[in-house]
């Protein structure tokens, strides 16, 4: 009996220990510390979003701050808020990431830089067929290229006199689209997957002139730019995308700095990223013998948790596709009638009766057309006629159909495909 309660005992207490020891020795690199304070720090993307919060943070913590991005006046407006809010001068310049001279001349510029933060990105969330290749690159370029860029420019700066200024960092922003696929992300993953690959790649190569990388996986976050282009969200990637709440832009430049000061390589921003960092850690450094703990112990589950959520995904996208089936045949229903239609009928029907006749774009942008089949003017929304068209009209919209009220003329002998 004995016995028994001692071999319980040990494979409660002596294994994770013999664990956690193990993995105190063989963590690597080694932890440290990448002070903010009276440094140098160099943050792109930073007149809005996140980048100004990261820069008023920094501000706030003592760091010299110099911040980059495109529109001069933006960059005016940071520079007089964190004066305002901080009492401390930032420097600004303005530049495109995509343009390499223009990046070497700015870094030179600006001096040695202790801490790079690669903040600056572009999204354009698409299904790869329907998006301009243009569109792709313009993300490959900005995400990708420009991180390149810029970490080129500013490395031979970054490693100068290291061992008297103390360790440095390079942060780089990333996504939660960085670590898993989702669809509607295909160019905008492939971007931020290739960070990851690059900083892991490149932690090996700068290590021992004492620059650490942090990669930032933040999730939706609220800034202007993902207001603007979420608009343009494929309905499937809403839906998908739908379990992780948008956090604030201050939030995710607190995680940030934590992440840089700790010099921590993985930096997930709240609770769900950091599951999500643990399920996809892989190969990446880990300085931090308690997480790599956890992910050691943990992985199975996230694991099965991991496909849970494939489950669930590849679930949606069938539901999905089956009701854009149903709704290709009701559009059809209504086009047999469309074709009676004059174009002042169309027009009547379009203006302001959503309920009556609507014109419509599909995901793909094509126009497609649906039209009661009341024709006479007198059609009450309250009707059984008018309530299955509601129906109908809900389905339409729950198909990834937008409506476009204003677009009657244009229609005229429009077709489905
Ligand atoms: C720069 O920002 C200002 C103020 O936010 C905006 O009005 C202007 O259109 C922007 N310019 C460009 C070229 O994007």
């Amino acid at each position: 009996m004995a016995d028994a309660y001692f071999s319980l005992l040990s494979l409660i207490l002596v294994l994770p220990l013999t664990l956690l020891i193990f993995l105190y020795f063989i963590v690597r690199p080694r932890p440290v510390r990448v002070p903010i304070k009276n440094r140098h720090v160099f943050i792109t993307g930073g007149s809005s979003g996140i980048g100004l919060a990261l820069a008023h943070q920094c501000a706030q913590q003592g760091a010299d701050v110099t911040l980059l991005a495109r529109n001069v006046s933006k960059l005016e407006e940071a520079k007089e808020a964190i004066k305002l809010a901080t009492g401390r001068d930032v420097r600004i310049f303005s530049a495109d990431v995509r343009e390499y001279e223009n990046i070497v001349k700015v870094v030179e510029e600006v001096g040695e830089i202790d801490v790079l933060v690669c903040n600056h990105g572009v999204y354009v969330p698409q299904e790869l067929e329907s998006q301009e290749l243009e569109e792709i690159r313009f993300m490959i370029d900005v995400n990708l290229m420009g991180t390149f860029h810029l970490i080129k420019a500013a490395l031979p700066g970054m490693k100068k006199n290291r061992a008297e200024r103390g360790p440095g960092s390079i942060a780089i922003m990333s996504s939660q689209a960085g670590q898993v696929g989702i669809y509607g992300y295909t160019a905008y993953s492939a971007s931020k997957f290739g960070l990851r690959g690059m900083a892991e790649a490149l932690q090996q190569e700068i290590i021992a002139d004492n620059i650490h990388i942090s990669l930032i996986f933040p999730p939706d976050t609220e800034t202007p730019g993902f207001v603007e282009e979420n608009k343009r969200r494929p309905q499937l990637t809403s839906i998908i995308a739908a379990s992780s709440g948008a956090m604030k832009a201050d939030e995710v430049a607190k995680k940030s700095i934590d992440g840089i000061k700790s010099g921590t390589f993985i930096v997930p921003c709240n609770f769900e990223g950091f599951l999500l960092s643990v399920a996809t850690a892989g190969l990446c450094p880990q300085r931090s013998f308690l997480m790599a703990f956890v992910e050691v112990v943990t992985s199975p589950i996230l694991r099965i948790a991991g496909l849970c959520f494939q489950w669930n995904w590849y679930g949606s996208i069938e539901k999905w596709y089956a009701q854009k089936k149903q709704c290709k045949n009701t559009l059809l229903q209504y086009l047999v009638a469309f074709d009676g239609f004059t174009s002042s009928d169309l027009a009547f029907f379009c203006e302001g009766h959503v309920g009556v006749g609507v014109v419509t774009r599909d995901h793909t942008g094509s126009i497609v057309a649906v039209c009661s089949k009341l024709v006479d003017g007198r059609f009450s929304p309250e009707d059984a006629e008018g309530l299955a068209l509601r129906e109908d009209l809900r389905l339409l919209k729950t198909c990834g159909l937008r409506l476009a009220a204003t677009e009657c003329d244009a229609l005229r002998g429009q077709k489905i495909k």
